[in-house]
C-alpha cells in the first residue's frame, strides 16, 4: 500500500471504529447543544445564564425534568420515583421561558447522560465585580441563614442545592426574584429562613448575599 493510502486507511479505521467513537461520551456529544449558552463544558460567560459545570447530578436531573414537565410536575416526580438510582430526586416547580422549551427535546435517558457529563466538569467561579461592604454583610447573613444547606460558602453542590459561590450575579438575582414570586418553588425550610431574614434585616439583605456570592473568587 502507498504511504498516503495507509494514512487514509488508518484515519478511516479510527473514525469508523465504534470503540474510538466512545472516547467522546454520549453526554459530551449531547452537551454540545448546551454550550452555545452555558459555555464550553458548562462554564458560562454570563451574565444571566448560569454556569452548570460541577452542579450535582441529581440537581441537574431535577431541574431538567421540572423544566420539561412544567405543566405536569407530578408526572416528573413519578419518572424519578420509578427509577431506583434517582429515587431521592425531588422535583420543584421551575418556570423559565428558554429552558422549558429546550428540555422538552430530551428523554430521561439523555437527561441522565447530560447530568453525568456536566456534574463531572470542574466548577469555575465567574470573575465579576462586587461591592466589598455589601459582600462583608452578605457573608455574615450567609453563615447565619444559608450555610446549613449551602455549605462552604455556597460552593459545595453535593447537597443538591445548586451553586451560589461564583455564580453569575444576574442569574442569582433572577433566581431570588423567581423564588420570592413563586415562579420557582422554594424548599419550605429555605423559605422560612429567607422570610425570617428579610423581616429582621430588611429586603436589602438579599442583595448583600448576592454580592457575597459574586465576590468569591
Ligand atoms: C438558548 C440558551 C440556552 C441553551 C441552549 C441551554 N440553556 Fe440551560 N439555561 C439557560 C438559561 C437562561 C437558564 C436560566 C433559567 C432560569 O431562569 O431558571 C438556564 C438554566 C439551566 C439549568 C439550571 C441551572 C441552575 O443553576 O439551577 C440547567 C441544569 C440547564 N440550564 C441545563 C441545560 C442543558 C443540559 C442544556 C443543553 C441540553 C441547556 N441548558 C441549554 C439557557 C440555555
Ligand atoms: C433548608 C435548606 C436550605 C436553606 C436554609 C437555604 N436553601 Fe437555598 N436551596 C435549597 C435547596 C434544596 C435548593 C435547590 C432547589 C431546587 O432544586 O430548585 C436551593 C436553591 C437555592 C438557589 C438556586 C440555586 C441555583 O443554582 O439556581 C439559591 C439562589 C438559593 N438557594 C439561595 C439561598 C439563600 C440566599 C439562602 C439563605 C438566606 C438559602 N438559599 C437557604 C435549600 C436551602
Amino acid at each position: 500500500m502507498m504511504y498516503k493510502q495507509v494514512i487514509i486507511f488508518t484515519l478511516l479505521a479510527v473514525f469508523l471504529n465504534p470503540l474510538s467513537a466512545n472516547a467522546t461520551s454520549a453526554g459530551e456529544l449531547l452537551a454540545l447543544t448546551c454550550s452555545s449558552c452555558h459555555g464550553t463544558k458548562g462554564v458560562s460567560h454570563g451574565p444571566a445564564t448560569p454556569s452548570i459545570a460541577g452542579l450535582s447530578k441529581n440537581y441537574i436531573i431535577a431541574s431538567m425534568l421540572s423544566y420539561k414537565h412544567i405543566d405536569n410536575l407530578d408526572h416528573a416526580q413519578d419518572i424519578v420515583d420509578e427509577r431506583k438510582n434517582l429515587d431521592d430526586v425531588v422535583i420543584l416547580k421551575r418556570s423559565a421561558t428558554i429552558m422549558t422549551r429546550i428540555a422538552k427535546a430530551y428523554s430521561i435517558e439523555e437527561i441522565e447522560k447530560l447530568a453525568d457529563y456536566f456534574s463531572s466538569q470542574k466548577i469555575t467561579l465567574a470573575v465579576q465585580d462586587s461591592d466589598k461592604d455589601q459582600a462583608k454583610k452578605g457573608e455574615k447573613l450567609h453563615d447565619r441563614y444559608c450555610e446549613k444547606c449551602h455549605e462552604e460558602g455556597g460552593i459545595k453542590p453535593d447537597d443538591d442545592v445548586g451553586l451560589l459561590a461564583g455564580q453569575w450575579q444576574d442569574y442569582l438575582r433572577n433566581s431570588m426574584h423567581d423564588f420570592r414570586n413563586s415562579d420557582r418553588e422554594m424548599p419550605k425550610k429555605m423559605r422560612n429562613k429567607i422570610d425570617k431574614m428579610v423581616k429582621k434585616k430588611g429586603a436589602n439583605s438579599i442583595e448583600a448575599l448576592i454580592q457575597y456570592y459574586a465576590s468569591q473568587k
